[in-house]
C-alpha cells in the first residue's frame, strides 16, 4: 500500500487530465474531487455555487478531503481552492504526497477560456491580469506541496513522466530493477 498522489494547483493547470493519465500509468484508482462532489450532490459545481453558495461547496469539499484521507493508492485531483483550507491540507497530507501543477497566467487563461461557465470563481470575461492576481494571492497556499511541476510548455506525457521520475527519486514510487520490463510482472513503472 502506498500514499495517495494528490494533485493540487490553480484552476486550469490540468489536474484532471494529468491525474487520469497518471492513474492509468500507475494502475491506480483516480478520484476527481469536483466530479465526486457533483455526483454526490447530483448537480454541477457551478449549480452548487449558484443554488447553495460557495460555503456549501467548501463544506462538501472538506467532508470529501477528510474521507479520502483514510484511503491509499489513489491518484486524487483536488479543486483549485481545496488547499486554501488548512484542515484539508492536513487531511490530504495525512496519507498523501502533494504534487502542485504550475502554469503561467497566459496558459491558464487560455485553458479556462476554452471551458467557459464551469468555473464560478473565474467569470466569463476574466482577463489574464485577473488570473495573475488570483494566482499571486493563492501562491502561499500552493507552497504546501511536496513537489511542484511546471506544466507550461510541456506535453501531457512529459508532465506525467516528470511527476513519476520525481516521485521515484523522492521514494514515493518503486524504482523497477534494471532489466525489468512490463513482461516481468513487476511493479507498474
Ligand atoms: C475552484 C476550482 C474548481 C472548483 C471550484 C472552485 C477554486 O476546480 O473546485 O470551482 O476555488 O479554485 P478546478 O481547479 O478543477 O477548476
Amino acid at each position: 500500500m502506498a500514499k495517495n498522489i494528490v494533485l493540487i494547483g490553480f484552476m486550469g493547470t490540468g489536474k484532471t487530465t494529468i491525474g487520469l493519465r497518471l492513474a492509468d500509468r500507475l494502475r491506480r484508482t483516480f478520484v476527481d474531487m469536483d466530479r465526486e462532489i457533483e455526483s454526490l450532490n447530483r448537480m454541477s459545481v457551478a449549480e452548487i455555487f449558484r443554488l447553495h453558495g460557495e460555503i456549501r461547496f467548501r463544506s462538501e469539499e472538506k467532508l470529501l478531503a477528510a474521507k479520502l484521507s483514510d484511503r491509499e493508492d489513489l491518484v486524487i485531483a483536488t479543486g483549485g481552492g481545496t488547499v486554501l483550507d488548512e484542515e484539508n491540507v492536513a487531511a490530504l497530507m495525512q496519507n498523501g504526497v502533494l504534487v502542485c501543477l504550475d502554469a503561467d497566467a497566459v496558459d491558464i487563461h487560455a485553458r479556462v477560456s476554452r471551458k467557459k461557465g464551469i468555473r464560478p470563481l473565474l467569470g466569463k470575461g476574466a482577463t489574464v491580469a485577473a488570473v495573475e492576481d488570483m494566482l499571486q494571492a493563492r501562491e502561499p497556499f500552493y507552497a504546501c506541496a511536496d513537489l511542484r511541476i511546471i506544466t507550461t510548455g510541456k506535453s501531457l506525457n512529459e508532465t506525467v513522466n516528470s511527476i513519476i521520475d520525481n516521485l521515484k527519486i523522492m521514494g514515493h514510487l518503486p524504482v523497477a530493477p534494471a532489466g525489468a520490463g512490463p513482461a516481468s510482472g513487476g511493479n507498474p513503472e
